[in-house]
């Protein structure tokens, strides 16, 4: 059984270490309840899920096989609460969810629910988890997904939620959906082991880079350099958990030499909605900071490019015609694993793979 923390106030809650938390929040019964933090996937359930994914893409090759897997969970039903944009994760959750048959209702703006009239966030995802047995949720505010899972931890009614971005913090499932691109984009020439994978742009307030980074550390010997002008490189923390792992990585402002010792690229746009002053971001040079066909000549023939997406100027558009460009895959891949990732939550994935492994 899950550990409750009836006795546990929120402050005291907030003063425990990552490590500390997670039993609380983040498995049931061996399987992923809240997903909140990429620091609770390990390597093992990471592999698992990226096995699951491909289980699921395989099934849904055939009508039979779409109707079993929308079978599996059609009387669960979820809550997609997206109070910032969103295209693709919204999207990919969305699928992911019609993938298994589980029913959706969504909010996407809350001027549209009771926040509008002053109701607390707390209340307002209190609420869902009355109708909703899935609550997956994208918010501008740090903290917020691990703050309800700690609120339900006092409810009743108990409902995992699944953190579709916080803030400038954290964006877990981004960071599943680009470790599964790089174990699929490397799957032939030896696994994801022994190699560099360079994250470019703005790093300081990536939430992207943030999980991906942590998530990198469950594979041997990735080695992680950080090329960013230097008001917008990556933050200390997660340089001092590198650190803490025995990671190696660098940080640089020079694109091209970074390039050209990568296996992976992984580029992000300037995340301006955070800047303190408005045209803040402008001022900084980041001209510099474009891959474009210059920089492709120097990428290693076995080498990939990723993005999380919306991308603005920072990736030339003909580059996207080279086999190395991955990010349209990459989007992709985020249905197949986020539906792999809700099929565990709901218990179903030993039925997925007994399927897989007698069908096809
Ligand atoms: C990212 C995000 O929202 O953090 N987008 C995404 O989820 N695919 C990256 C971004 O907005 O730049």
């Amino acid at each position: 059984m899950n550990k409750r923390l009836l006795d546990i106030s929120w402050e005291d809650y907030s003063a425990l270490s990552l490590s500390e938390k997670l039993p609380y929040l983040c498995q049931r019964n061996g399987l992923p309840f809240h997903t909140l933090f990429a620091q609770q996937f390990d390597g093992q359930l990471i592999d698992r899920l990226a096995n699951l994914a491909n289980a699921i893409r395989g099934i849904s090759k055939t009508r039979t096989g779409t109707l079993f897997l929308r079978d599996l969970v059609c009387h669960k039903r979820a809550m997609l609460y997206f109070s910032q944009p969103s295209s693709r994760t919204f999207l990919s959750f969305l699928s992911a969810c019609q993938l298994l048959g589980v029913q959706i209702g969504e909010v996407r703006d809350t001027a549209t629910s009771s926040e509008f009239k002053g109701e607390s966030k707390e209340d307002s995802v209190r609420t869902f988890s009355s109708y909703f047995d899935l609550i997956i949720m994208r918010s501008r505010e740090k903290g917020l997904a691990e703050r309800m899972a700690w609120v339900f931890s006092n409810a009743v009614r108990q409902v995992p939620i699944i953190n579709a971005g916080s803030g400038k913090d954290q964006h877990p499932t981004q960071a599943l959906l680009d470790i599964y691109t790089l174990l699929r984009s490397f799957d032939r020439s030896g696994g994801l082991r022994d190699r560099t994978v360079s994250f470019v742009g703005d790093l300081a307030r990536g939430r992207t880079v943030r999980s991906l980074s942590r998530l990198l550390t469950n594979y041997p010997n990735i080695s992680q350099i950080f090329v960013a002008p230097s008001q917008l490189q990556i933050g200390q923390d997660i340089l001092d958990d590198l650190k803490e792992k025995g990671v190696s990585y660098s940080l640089t402002d020079d694109l091209r030499l970074a390039v050209s010792k990568s296996d992976a690229v992984y580029m992000t746009r300037i995340q301006d909605e955070w800047d303190n002053k408005q045209g803040e971001s402008q001022e900084i040079d980041t001209s510099r900071f474009v891959f474009g066909t210059e920089e492709l000549k120097l990428l290693k023939p076995t080498g990939v490019i990723l993005h999380p997406l919306p991308r603005r100027n920072e990736i030339d558009v003909a580059v996207d015609a080279d086999p190395r460009a991955m990010y349209w895959r990459q989007m992709r891949n985020g249905m197949w694993i986020r539906a792999a990732l809700i099929a565990e939550t709901f218990g179903c994935g030993k039925r997925i793979f007994d399927y897989y492994s007698h069908n096809l």
